[in-house]
């Protein structure tokens, strides 16, 4: 048995806590011992821990009742710049010894991996991690915890703006997360039946769009949704409402952005699955003596992937969904 410590880093996302339940029940199960450390890296360095109701620094199985429904992480979340130095990276390290931690389980994005390909150089303790961010920028998995809950919530709102955009004859710029990723935002716009995603991976041509959209107000339509990635090359959906203003853009426009409501709210149920499967991968795969890697799953199957793929590789946006996008708009 082992002694395993789980935490959450970074942007918080729907499904962490889902996934921190699925850490400790698979560990308690397979006779392991979890401790919680709260606000990500932060709370490494600082010993933060989660205490029980006895106040003891230990997760039990009944620590981790009714949170499998429950948005953002009982855990706390955060971005830490003292680990991003050597001397933060090194007193974590030596905190983790200290309370004789054998492996972790870091739940986070891109970010949080980068950390713990650092860590692993400095202890030699597993690391096994989960993707846990709304932004499904990870290679090593098909899908990251968090994104199926944020496109739900990203596709509600939209679903409201069309029906006033409509009344209104209106076109909306929709702002949605993702600064170096589009795919929250060809997602959303492919399951909201937007005309337009525009997206950091590829070129934002104005004067097309114009076009694009002059010719669709001339077939009838009478209302026009974009979706913007915030990362989108234009600076997002402010900016980009003003140079369609000035490309002489025909429709009367209105720009909404999401923002941090995409990164509540209770998870959607794949959300659940992905994090209960994924959370107990990881802790059986520290039983099989992986690390320095993160659990994923790709084509249904559980998958690990070195962390250094997870921060130096850009996940591409699959052409194809870019192609369909263009068919279903005309
Ligand atoms: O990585 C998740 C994410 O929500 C991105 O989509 C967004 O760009 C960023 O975090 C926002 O970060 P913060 O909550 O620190 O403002």
């Amino acid at each position: 048995a082992v002694r395993i410590g789980v935490f959450c880093s970074g942007g918080d996302a729907p499904g962490m806590n889902a996934c921190v339940r699925s850490v400790v029940r698979s560990a308690t199960a397979a006779g392991h011992e979890v401790v919680g450390i709260n606000r990500g890296y932060q709370g490494l360095i600082d010993q933060n821990f989660f205490l029980n109701a006895k106040q003891q620094p230990i997760m039990g199985a009944r620590d981790v009742s009714n949170i499998i429904q429950r948005g953002g992480t009982i855990l706390r979340s955060a971005r830490c710049q003292r680990f991003m130095t050597d001397e933060g990276v090194r007193t974590a390290a030596e905190n983790l010894r200290q309370h004789k931690i054998d492996a972790l389980v870091p739940i986070g994005g891109n970010g949080t991996f980068r950390g713990s390909a650092e860590l692993v150089k400095h202890w030699d303790g597993q690391v096994v991690g989960c993707p846990g961010t709304i932004d499904n920028d990870l290679i090593g998995t098909d899908f990251t915890i968090g994104f199926s809950t944020a496109v739900e919530t990203a596709v509600d709102a939209i679903d409201k703006l069309r029906d006033t955009a409509e009344s209104h004859e209106r076109l909306f710029l929709v702002e949605v997360m993702g600064r170096h990723s589009g795919y929250l935002a060809l997602y959303t716009a492919l399951a909201a039946g937007a005309e337009i995603a525009c997206v950091p991976e590829t070129p934002t041509e104005i004067p097309g769009i114009v076009a694009h959209l002059s010719q669709l107000q001339q077939t009838g339509k009478k209302s026009i949704i974009v979706v913007v990635a915030e990362g989108d090359e234009e600076g997002g959906a402010l900016m980009l409402a003003e140079k369609l203003q000035r490309a002489e853009c025909t429709f009367a426009t209105r720009t909404v952005i999401l923002g941090h409501v995409q990164r509540g709210g209770s998870p959607s149920p794949d959300d659940r699955m992905l994090a209960t499967r994924l959370g107990d991968f990881a802790v059986k795969s520290i039983g099989a003596g992986a690390t320095g890697v993160m659990a994923g799953e790709v084509n249904s199957q559980c998958v690990l992937t070195p962390f250094e793929k997870t921060f130096t590789e850009h996940k591409q946006l699959p052409q194809a969904l870019i192609d369909l996008l263009e068919c279903m708009s005309n």
